[in-house]
């Protein structure tokens, strides 16, 4: 018995680039899996694939019991998508949108209408449902996706990077509605760059880079794997960066990764609080005036930086790197 979505030695190229590099996933009914890496990594070639927007070079998939490769159509009728490069029409207005996407999925007019009017509500697009989409702001553009991916309720979703661009009330709203769509037994593919989404939503993690899966379990298996605690510090001054690392290399289990921005640097370690005090005595016996230093157990962010050696958030939009391993 496989889940609702299953998927055995995908293989996608485009031209010299390897997107998918023999991809297995098994989503069983009614759960969520978080899809997680870096830019790049071939989590929205992986979503084309099993939403039958492209084919594959090889391999097979089963979305919702139905094949994707011989019966396409009968796919996109069991599936909702909510994209990366989202789907809505700039000339209609958000009320139009939804509508058009409720005759499509052949809702009669009367309850496309009431079903419009239910998710603009539901997605705060009340007060602009009657303007163009294209005068939308990028979070309520992203809102009129999500909202037009939920027209019908579909047994099986995907969603690439759902909340990005999304404020923290609207990515709270969408996470509720993630919650009660899992409850009523959809199963639901997601991408996210937030590992903090991916922890709250999903039961399952499958870690992929360069289009070949590096990792998958639980979140809590994920961190167990990843294993010990961490320092982490934060100094007063950007010129103590270098000093500090110089400390928490000598102490740490692992290589420090640094955040100049927010001047922050993060260490493996086993020792506890011992170490703990031991690192903060080697500080201040240097000068190194920190504002901040704890021991913390690893978080989802650990687990992909010690999985594909750089952070989450990184995106191609924004190159200078935040968060980058210490050399
Ligand atoms: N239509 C295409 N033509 C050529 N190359 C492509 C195409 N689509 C994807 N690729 C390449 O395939 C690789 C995987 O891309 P993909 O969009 O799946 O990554 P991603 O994991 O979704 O990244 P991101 O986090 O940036 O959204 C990248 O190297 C990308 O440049
Ligand atoms: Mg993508």
């Amino acid at each position: 018995m496989t889940g609702a979505i299953y998927a055995e030695g995908l293989v996608k190229s485009f031209g010299d680039v390897r997107a998918l590099d023999g991809v297995d996933l098994d989503v069983p009914e009614g759960t969520v899996l978080g899809l997680l890496g870096p830019n790049g990594a071939g989590k929205t070639t992986a979503v084309r694939v099993l939403t039958t927007l492209i084919r594959p070079d090889r391999g097979r998939a089963v979305v919702a019991g139905i094949d994707v490769l011989k019966k396409p159509n009968e796919v996109r009728h069991a599936i909702g998508l909510s994209g990366q490069f989202a789907a809505v029409d700039e000339y209609l207005t958000g009320r139009e949108n939804l509508r058009m996407v409720g005759q499509l999925y052949q809702l009669g007019a009367r309850d496309a209408k009431a079903r419009a009017v239910e998710l603009l509500e539901r997605f705060h697009l009340t007060d602009a449902a009657d303007r163009p989409a294209r005068t939308y702001s990028g979070g309520m553009r992203r809102r009129l996706d999500l909202a037009a991916a939920l027209v019908v309720s579909p047994p099986v979703m995907f969603m690439d990077e759902p909340t990005t661009g999304l404020d923290p009330r609207n990515r709270q709203q969408l996470w509720e509605v993630v919650q009660e769509l899992v409850a009523g037994g959809t199963t639901l593919l997601l991408t996210t760059q937030y590992l903090e989404e991916a922890d709250h939503l999903a039961h399952d993690i499958c870690v992929i880079d360069h289009g070949r899966v590096i990792a998958r379990g639980t979140s809590d298996q994920l961190k167990a794997r990843t294993g010990g605690e961490r320092v982490e510090l934060v100094v007063h001054e950007p010129g103590h960066l270098e000093p500090a690392l110089g400390v928490v290399r000598a102490f740490g289990e692992g290589e420090p990764t640094v955040d100049r921005h927010t001047r922050r640097v993060t260490v493996p370690v086993s020792g506890g609080a011992r170490l703990l005090a031991e690192i903060i005595r080697e500080l201040d016996a240097r000068d190194i005036e920190i504002d901040d230093i704890g021991l913390r157990r690893p978080t989802l962010d650990d687990v992909f930086i010690s999985l594909t050696g750089h952070a989450a958030e990184e995106t191609a939009e924004a190159p200078a790197p935040r968060q980058e391993a210490a050399r």
